[in-house]
C-alpha cells in the first residue's frame, strides 16, 4: 500500500518502515489507522485553526459544488471570489496596520502567494519608473515555500541545496535565533534588534535604489518558532520605508488568529505593503492562498490602455469558487466565535504551561508567541541530532499527540478552539515523551 506515494518533506524510507496514518478527524482530535485518538498539536500543519470537520465549512463547500463547481478566473468572474476579496478587505479595514490593503490576488498555496507577491513587487517598481529595483531580500532561516522565488528568498539551506542555482538577485538578513542571549524568553525576546543594522549594510552593498522588497515572516514558523526581538518589525518598517523598499509580511502561518489578530501586522501595528496568506484562510480544508496588496501598488499597475492585461500572472484555480466558499464560511466562524483574538486570551496560560518543561533534561530553549511554541534540544550525543526530536515525535504520536519535529526542535501550534484542560493534556503527553527520551538515552 505504501510503495507508490512519494511523500513530501518526509524521510520516505523511514516512514515506510513504521508508517503513521490518520483516518478521521473531528474537533481537535485525529484518529489513527489503529484506532488511537490523537490530539492535533499543530493544527494539521498550522492550518486547521478552527478544528476539524466543521459542518459549516462542509455545508458551504457542498452547496457551492452543486451550484458552481468551477469557473475560470481569466476574463470571467464568480461571485464567491469577489465576496471573499471584499470580506478580507473589510476585515483588514478595522486596523490602521492593514486598512491600506485594498486588493486581493488569489492563488492556491502559500508558495504561490509568495511568488505572486515577489512578482507584484517587481512589476510595481517597473510601473513606478524604477525598473532597476530588482533585488529581493529575505532572511536566514526564513521559509517562504518551495517555488523558485520563495526558495530563493527563503533561508533554510536544506531546502535549497538540491536545486541550485536559484535566483541571483537575492540577499538575506541575519536570522534572529540567539539561544545564548535569549533562551527561555517569554514572547518577544530582548536581544537582537542590532541585527537590523545589516539591512543598512545591504543597502550600501546593492544601492538603496536597487532593492525591490524585503520579505519576512513576522515570526519564523517552519524554522522552529523564532520570534523577532521587541521593536524589530517596527524598525524594519522604518528602514524599508526610508529607502523606498517594499515590505512583504509572509503571514501564511502568523495570520488568521495565530498571534491574536487577523494578521500579526495588526498585533504589532506595523504596515506591510503586502501580506501573503494561505493555510488558516480555508482552515486547510480546500487549498487556497492569497496576497493582499496596498492600494498605491494596485493603483500604479492599473495604468495605460484599458484593453491590456495589467499583470501577466494567475493560476487556473485562482479565485476558485469552492475554495472561496470555504474561506467565507471560515471567516464567519472566526468572527462568530471570536477566534481572531482567542490566542491572546490563552497566550499566558499556554506560555506558562509550555515553560513548565524548562528544567527537563537536554532542553536548551523554549519559545512562544500567541498559540505557537517550540522546544529546542541539545541531544547528549552528536549522532542523536535530529533523531532525538524524531523519537519524541514518535513517542507523542503513540501516546495520543501530534507534534512537529524539525531538526532538534519540536514545534507546536494547536487549534484556536483548544481549551485549558486540553492544553494541560497536550503538555502532559509531551512531558512524558521528553522524560522518556531523556531516560532512554541515559540507560
Ligand atoms: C511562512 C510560510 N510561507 C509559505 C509557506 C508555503 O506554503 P504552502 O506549503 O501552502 O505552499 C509556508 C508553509 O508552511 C509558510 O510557513
Amino acid at each position: 500500500m505504501f510503495d507508490s506515494y512519494w511523500m513530501p518533506f518526509t524521510a520516505n524510507r523511514q516512514f515506510k518502515h513504521s508508517p503513521k496514518t490518520l483516518t478521521t478527524a473531528k474537533g481537535i482530535y485525529y484518529q489513527s489507522s489503529d484506532g488511537k485518538k490523537i490530539l492535533d498539536g499543530i493544527s494539521g500543519l498550522w492550518c486547521c485553526n478552527l478544528g476539524h470537520a466543521r459542518p459549516e465549512i462542509a455545508d458551504a463547500v457542498n452547496k457551492q459544488i452543486l451550484n458552481l463547481d468551477y469557473a475560470t478566473a481569466f476574463q470571467v468572474g464568480n461571485e464567491p471570489a469577489f465576496k471573499l476579496a471584499n470580506k478580507l478587505v473589510e476585515l483588514s479595514n478595522t486596523s490602521s496596520a492593514t486598512n491600506h490593503l485594498k486588493n486581493v490576488f488569489f492563488c492556491n498555496s502559500g508558495s504561490e502567494a509568495v511568488d505572486t507577491a515577489l512578482k507584484i513587487a517587481l512589476a510595481y517598481h517597473k510601473a513606478n519608473g524604477e525598473p532597476q529595483r530588482t533585488i529581493l531580500i529575505g532572511r536566514e532561516k526564513g521559509y517562504h515555500g518551495v517555488g523558485f522565488g520563495g526558495m530563493s528568498v527563503g533561508g533554510l539551506e536544506n531546502n535549497k541545496k538540491q536545486f541550485l542555482p536559484l535566483l541571483s538577485n537575492v540577499d538575506h538578513l541575519p536570522h534572529l535565533l540567539d539561544i545564548e542571549k535569549n533562551s527561555f524568553s517569554k514572547g518577544m525576546p530582548k536581544f537582537g534588534l542590532d541585527k537590523l543594522e545589516y539591512l543598512e549594510i545591504l543597502v550600501q552593498k546593492h544601492g538603496a535604489d536597487k532593492i525591490a522588497a524585503v520579505i519576512v515572516e513576522p515570526f519564523s514558523g517552519s524554522a522552529g518558532v523564532i520570534i523577532p526581538p521587541l521593536g524589530y518589525l517596527e524598525k524594519l518598517r522604518e528602514i524599508t520605508r526610508k529607502h523606498g523598499i517594499l515590505l512583504i509580511f509572509d503571514e501564511v502561518i502568523s495570520g488568521f488568529g495565530r498571534v491574536g489578530n487577523l494578521f500579526a501586522a495588526q498585533r504589532w501595528n506595523v504596515q506591510p505593503d503586502m501580506i501573503t496568506m494561505a493555510k488558516g484562510l480555508t482552515n486547510g480544508v480546500i487549498p487556497m492562498g492569497a496576497v493582499m496588496i496596498a492600494n498605491y501598488i494596485h493603483h500604479k499597475l492599473m495604468h495605460g490602455d484599458q484593453k491590456y492585461i495589467e499583470l501577466f500572472h494567475g493560476y487556473t484555480y485562482s479565485g476558485h469558487p469552492v475554495a472561496s466558499a470555504a474561506a467565507l464560511a471560515c471567516l464567519d466562524i472566526y468572527q462568530k466565535e471570536n477566534l481572531f483574538t482567542k490566542a491572546i486570551e490563552l497566550e499566558n496560560y499556554w506560555q506558562e504551561q509550555l515553560h513548565s518543561l524548562k528544567d527537563l533534561p537536554n532542553v536548551i530553549d523554549i519559545r512562544n508567541i500567541g498559540l505557537a511554541g517550540a522546544i529546542e534540544f541539545k541531544p547528549p550525543h552528536q549522532d542523536l541530532s535530529t533523531l532525538y526530536a524524531y523519537n519524541i515525535f514518535t513517542n507523542c504520536f503513540n501516546n495520543g499527540l501530534l507534534v512537529r519535529h524539525t531538526g532538534d526542535i519540536i514545534a507546536l501550534s494547536p487549534p484556536l478552539v483548544i481549551n485549558k484542560s486540553e492544553i494541560d493534556l497536550l503538555i502532559s503527553i509531551l512531558k512524558q515523551a521528553l522524560i522518556f527520551q531523556a531516560c532512554n538515552i541515559v540507560d
